[in-house]
């Protein structure tokens, strides 16, 4: 079979052969990089911040933060006292080791601050993307049981601190605070003002040692059935986002690296907090929205020579046109990554002649804590391709009972279990997480691919209804479930539609009430119904009424027939169906 490859571009890359690296690499030899290894002790800040703060990067950048009206940076020694501040501030609240604290805010450097505060407590910490609206926040910090939030003013009425019994403080990050009237809207938890506990606090902190399998972070994310699921990860995870960092970001000592994606989601934490600091990178983050030429002001100012995006964002700036990016000097810029969805071949070709680089494809899960199928800067590509899987990681595609399928079979794509950064646990649903290691020995993605005689992982697409639109991951039952708390919604059924620039849309196929007639009106009403009830994401963009969906005789919405009629595809069997 002809493949398109693409050369390796330029040389000197940290990973110099990746069959090589595949046959000598060890996880165990990666933990020679921490300090723990001699000390023994162990917290994910110490050795993302701290541990430069006290070396010979202590001067140097570690993040540079801009958005419309702020422009900042703050070296590692910075980096040090401020995280150190905000872990007194809520060690001060009685925070302890194992509490979960959220954080719910734009990005800004208090949300960093915060974040390798509550870290350096012991404290697991849950990033919430600030677009969930009161349904998606309550749901989350219920099911956690978070004890405190750290979020601003805008957002605090989305907090519904009186149906939350576990949850104790709320920090408030923004200025002129009147607490005193807030704690009226607010009366079961105490409201604390940021800035002025900050200014009080000490910049020294005895930082709270953990075992290296304590929890570090939860991650909620969606599956096609149920609410969202609490995703768990532990402190070891490190080894997995440092040596990523090294080998896949290609991070080297005066790289000026940036990912675009925000802390609500895995890629914002795992490379957009831990994998650059913990190899000692300038971190680069921009606040505020998505626009071509701020992206591309972006790098020019910061000249940023290592940028990890998302597929969705790159059509967004090919559709924006060349003549856009000729305007801004990109020429810093030397690796590209990309990660959430497809890449597609057409979106590398154009990188290829605008960037004049690659842009390099990765493939991973929230719940698998960081990258596991990747293009190296020392391998060639094949567009379309993920890649192959990073050394110290076993992947296959096998069928429904585990045995490994032959090249280009299409099957699941499955992980041998046991990589640094796989998941622990799913909050409270132990159920749902051994539904993941139902085959023995395996991961189950939940992904289909097949690969390819050379070893190349091809992505095919997901197993379940799991809807990826913009590279966001949306479950189409919280859809369905917000939908039908509409009083004009009967029935809902909620399916990704292909579109060219998102990956997928939500389209959501409705039912109405006896007494409600369709319209136009009537769908832009149940749009922002779900904008404001769940998240803008997660907000049908499509909505088409129906008499009747189609459902099984046990009640459940055929989501495979909508797509087929969606697609006009065959619907399949239909022996379930009910008449
Ligand atoms: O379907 C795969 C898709 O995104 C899913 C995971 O979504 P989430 O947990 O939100 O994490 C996204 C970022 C880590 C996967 O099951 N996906 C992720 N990367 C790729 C991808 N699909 C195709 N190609 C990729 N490179």
């Amino acid at each position: 079979m002809k493949t398109e490859t693409i050369e390796v571009q330029g040389t000197g890359f940290n990973l110099q052969d990746y069959e090589e690296a595949r046959r000598t690499f060890s996880w165990s030899d990666v933990e020679k990089v921490f300090s723990w290894y001699e000390t023994g002790k162990v917290n994910m800040a110490y050795e993302a911040i701290d541990r430069h703060a006290e070396g010979e990067r202590k001067d140097k950048v570690a993040l540079y933060y801009s958005d419309a009206q702020r422009d900042e940076q703050y070296t590692f020694q910075e980096m040090k006292a401020k995280s150190n501040q905000a872990a007194n501030i809520l060690h001060k609240l009685g925070i302890k080791k194992g509490d979960r604290v959220f954080i719910f805010m734009p990005r800004s450097p208090e949300l960093y601050f915060s974040l390798l505060g509550a870290i350096k407590l012991g404290a697991i910490v849950g990033p919430l993307f600030e677009a969930f609206m009161e349904g998606a926040v309550r749901d989350r910090l219920e099911n956690s049981e978070a004890v405190a939030v750290v979020t601003t003013p805008e957002l605090l009425p989305r907090v519904p601190s009186k149906d939350l019994p576990a949850l104790k403080h709320i920090l408030l990050v923004g200025d002129n605070l009147d607490l005193e009237q807030l704690n009226k809207e607010h009366p079961t938890v105490q409201l604390h003002d940021y800035h002025k506990e900050m200014a009080d606090a000490s910049t020294a902190f005895d930082i709270v040692w953990v075992d290296k399998e304590d929890p570090l972070i939860l991650h909620y994310t969606s599956g096609s059935t149920g609410k969202p699921k609490g995703v768990l990860h532990v402190h070891y995870a490190m080894l997995q986002h440092y040596q990523t960092g090294k080998w896949v970001l290609d991070l080297k000592e005066d790289d000026v690296y940036w990912c675009t994606a925000d802390p609500g989601w895995v890629t914002g934490t795992s490379y957009g907090i831990f994998a650059p600091w913990l190899n000692g990178a300038t971190n680069v983050i921009r606040g505020g929205r998505f626009s071509p030429e701020d992206w591309y002001y972006t790098i020019e100012k910061y000249k940023v020579t290592v940028w990890y995006s998302a597929p969705t964002a790159f059509r967004m700036l090919m559709g924006a046109g060349e003549a856009v990016a000729e305007r801004y000097d990109l020429s810093s810029l030397r690796h590209i990554l990309s990660v959430g969805e497809p890449l597609n071949p057409e979106v590398i070709r154009w990188g290829l002649q605008v960037y004049k680089l690659r842009i390099h494809d990765t493939w991973w899960m929230t719940e698998t804590g960081g990258m596991l199928i990747c293009n190296y800067p020392c391998m060639e590509m094949r567009p379309g391709s993920m890649g192959k899987p990073f050394p110290g990681i076993e992947a296959d595609i096998i069928d429904d009972e585990g045995n490994p399928l032959p090249p280009y079979q299409m099957g699941n794509l499955a992980i041998k279990v046991g990589w640094p950064s796989m998941m622990r646990k799913i909050w409270k649903n132990e159920e749902k997480y051994n539904e993941y290691f139902r085959l023995k020995g395996w991961y189950i993605s939940g992904d289909s691919a097949y690969k390819d005689e050379d070893g190349y992982f091809w992505f095919q697409g997901r197993v379940d209804d799991v809807i990826m639109t913009a590279g966001e991951r949306v479950g189409p039952f919280e859809v369905e479930s917000k939908l039908v708390e509409h009083p004009a919604v009967a029935e809902a059924g909620v399916i990704g539609k292909p579109d060219p620039v998102r990956g997928e849309i939500i389209k959501a196929f409705i039912s109405l009430r006896a007494g409600y007639e369709p319209s136009e009106e009537l769908k832009e009403e149940i749009r922002q119904f779900v904008k404001t009830g769940l998240a803008a994401h997660a907000a049908p963009r499509e909505i088409e009424f129906k008499d009747k969906l189609p459902k099984t005789r046990s009640g459940k919405i055929m989501r495979r027939v909508l797509k087929a009629w969606e697609l006009g595809l065959p619907t399949g069997d239909l022996s379930t169906m009910e008449d």
